[in-house]
């Protein structure tokens, strides 16, 4: 069964029509990426799959259950990685952790998932410092940590590295792919890049500058795929010219 279960989904504000009957399903242990040109919608659909956002047509189905708000099992990460200045690294992983929806955890159990946490993106170290005397990468490894406090079932990430230089990015990745396998979370990554959707991802998405999914694709080659670039080559290209042809509609129908 699938875990995130969006069926037709659409968003439309007075002024402009922003999705369009999108559908979307992730498995437990699937990662999804979706790419698509800037403005399609992308951010907004994570926001309705995180259960902020509520859609104008269409329904969200997590876990067989219509999603009708914010969930603790469903954690939204953002490009920024928006931890709090004046918190510890350790702070930050456990802050929300006392306000979702969920049955009030007692101190041990916080203080455990923020420890697991720092350890799954290996910064135990770092847990008293604080947000100024972190990298980038760091403070991209705080901020997963603090999606995966919440032990959810369902992950979304809004371009979560593109911030970051290039060696960084690839260990990211590398931690993602890891994530996804200890938790066997239900994965969404935004992104404007290819090769990283084509590294990580088990489906890419591309969504339209009509705000539709216009085209699917799997990917098969098995890890590790940084060595096998002509594997991916040609799904590079055919997904490239995709995303072109999309911008392109974009612009005549802007
Ligand atoms: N409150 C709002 N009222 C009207 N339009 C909005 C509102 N919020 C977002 N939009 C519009 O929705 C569209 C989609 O925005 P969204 O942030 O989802 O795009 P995106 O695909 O994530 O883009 P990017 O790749 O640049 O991050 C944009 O054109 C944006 O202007
Ligand atoms: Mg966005």
């Amino acid at each position: 069964m699938s875990l995130v279960d969006a069926r037709g989904v659409g968003l439309s504000y007075p002024e402009r029509t922003v999705l369009r009957g999108v559908d979307l399903r992730v498995r437990a242990g699937e990662l999804v990426s979706i790419l698509g040109p800037s403005g399609s919608g992308k951010s907004t659909l994570l926001r309705i799959l995180a259960g902020m956002l509520k859609p104008t047509s269409g329904q969200v189905f997590v876990d067989g259950t219509p999603l009708d708000g914010p969930r603790p099992d469903v954690a939204l990460a953002f490009q920024d990685p928006c931890l709090l200045p004046w918190l510890s690294v350790e702070r930050n992983v456990g802050f929300g952790l006392g306000f979702s929806r969920q049955s009030p955890l007692t101190r041990a159990e916080r203080r455990g998932r923020v420890s697991a946490a720092l350890d799954e993106v290996g910064l135990s170290h770092a847990r008293s410092y604080m947000p100024s005397q972190l990298s980038g990468g760091m403070a991209q490894r705080a901020a997963l940590a603090r999606c995966l406090a919440r032990q959810p079932r369902t992950l979304l990430l809004d371009e979560p590295f593109g911030a970051l230089d290039e060696v960084t990015r690839a260990d990211m990745q590398r931690l993602l792919l890891e994530v996804v396998r200890d938790t066997q979370a239900g994965t969404v990554l935004v992104t404007h890049d290819i090769d990283e959707a084509l590294l990580v991802s088990d489906r890419v998405v591309l969504l339209g500058a009509q705000g539709t999914l216009i085209e699917q694709w799997r990917v098969t080659v098995p890890a590790p795929r940084a060595a096998q670039v002509h594997a991916l080559g040609v799904l590079r290209i055919e997904i490239l010219e995709a995303l072109q042809a999309s911008m392109a509609a974009g612009k005549t129908t802007a």
